[in-house]
C-alpha cells in the first residue's frame, strides 16, 4: 500500500489535535511534518500545542516547523478562549521533549515538495499556504492535493457570514483558493455532522490510555463552549474531517464547485462564496457535503485506541 506523503498544516487547538492524533495513528498516512500558524492561539503556543502533540503521540520522526506570526496583512485576531488559553484546554502538561526545527514553515513545505508527492491538510487559517506561494510562485502544480477544512455555504462561526479559518486571514485564503492546485474542502456544512457526544469522551476516559485520557480532558472545555452556543455539548470535529477525508474518501460524499473568499464585505469579511452549479460539477475544487456520523464516530474511536 502506497502510503500518502503528508505535511499537517495546524494552529492547534483541540479539534487540530484530534486530527493530528488520527493521523498518526493511521499507517496509510506518512505524516513528515506538522507546520504551525498563528490563528485559535498565537504561533507560541500552537507550536508549543504542536510539540505537545508529538510527544503524546511517541512520534519523535514528525518535524516541527514554525510558520506564520500574523495574517497577511491584519493583526491577528485569534479564538479567544474557545480551546483554552493555551490552546489545548488548559490542562497540565509536562515540557516536550520534541523541538521545533530551525527551518521555516514555508521553506520546510517548499523542501518536501521538491522531494516527492506531497498531500497537506490545512487545518487552520491559510496564510503559510497563500506566503508558499508567493515565495515559491509555481508551486501550487507541484503540490499532489490540498485538503482545506475552512469555509460555510451558508453560516459561519466566528460571525453570521465566516467561518474562523478563513476569517482569520481572509486575503490568504483568497490567494489559496485562486491557486492551481487540487483542493478539497471541509467547510461548516459538512463538520456540523461530525460530533462526539459525552458517551464518546466517556469512551476515551475508560481506553485507560494517556491519549484517551488527554483527548477527553481537551474536549471537556470544547463541549462547555458548545453547550453555551449550540445548547448541546456534541462537539463539532471540524479538522478531523480532513484527515477523514485522506483515510476514508468514499465515507464523505462530495461535489464539484468553484469557491470565492470575501475579502471587502463590510458584514461578509472571510465568507466563502461555494458556487455549486452544474457548471462547476467536474471542478479540480471539491467540496464535502455529506457523512454518516456514526460511521466517523467508529472510525475515529477504532483509531485513537490503537494508541497504547
Ligand atoms: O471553524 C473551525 C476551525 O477554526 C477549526 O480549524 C478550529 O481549530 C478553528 O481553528
Ligand atoms: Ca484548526
Amino acid at each position: 500500500m502506497a502510503r500518502t506523503r503528508l505535511v499537517i498544516d495546524t494552529d492547534p487547538g483541540v479539534d487540530d489535535a484530534v486530527a493530528i492524533l488520527l493521523a498518526l495513528a493511521s499507517d496509510e498516512l506518512d505524516v513528515l511534518a506538522l507546520t504551525t500558524v498563528a490563528g485559535n492561539v498565537a504561533v507560541d503556543k500552537t507550536t508549543l500545542n504542536a510539540r505537545r502533540l508529538i510527544d503524546l503521540a511517541g512520534r519523535p520522526d514528525v518535524v516541527v516547523a514554525r510558520g506564520c506570526a500574523a495574517p497577511l496583512v491584519t493583526a491577528l485576531d485569534d479564538a479567544g478562549d474557545v480551546h483554552g488559553l493555551d490552546g489545548l484546554g488548559d490542562i497540565e502538561w509536562s515540557e516536550p521533549v520534541a523541538r521545533e526545527c530551525a527551518e521555516h514553515a514555508v521553506d520546510l513545505l517548499a523542501r518536501l515538495i521538491a522531494e516527492g508527492p506531497l498531500t497537506i491538510a490545512a487545518i487552520g487559517p491559510l496564510t503559510n499556504l497563500a506566503l508558499l506561494q508567493s515565495r515559491y510562485p509555481g508551486i501550487e502544480s507541484r503540490v499532489e492535493r490540498v485538503v482545506i477544512m475552512g469555509g460555510a455555504s451558508f453560516a459561519g462561526n466566528v460571525t453570521a457570514a465566516a467561518e474562523f479559518n478563513i476569517w482569520c486571514d481572509p486575503e490568504a485564503a483568497a490567494r489559496v483558493f485562486a491557486g492551481p492546485w487540487p483542493i478539497t474542502l471541509m467547510p461548516l456544512d459538512l463538520t456540523h455532522q461530525a460530533t462526539l457526544n459525552d458517551d464518546d469522551l466517556a469512551y476515551l476516559r475508560g481506553l485507560g490510555t494517556e491519549v484517551g485520557r488527554r483527548v477527553a480532558a481537551i474536549l471537556e472545555p470544547y463541549a462547555a463552549y458548545h453547550e453555551r452556543w449550540h445548547g448541546n455539548r456534541d462537539v463539532i470535529m471540524h479538522d478531523a474531517m480532513a484527515i477523514y477525508e485522506l483515510l476514508a474518501p468514499e465515507a464523505i460524499a462530495k461535489q464539484g464547485a468553484q469557491v470565492s473568499v470575501e475579502t471587502a464585505g463590510q458584514h461578509t469579511r472571510g465568507a466563502t462564496v461555494i458556487d455549486r452549479r452544474r457548471g462547476y460539477a467536474s471542478s479540480s475544487t471539491r467540496v464535502g457535503v455529506a457523512l454518516d456520523n456514526p460511521t466517523f464516530v467508529a472510525f475515529l474511536r477504532e483509531r485513537l485506541a490503537r494508541y497504547r
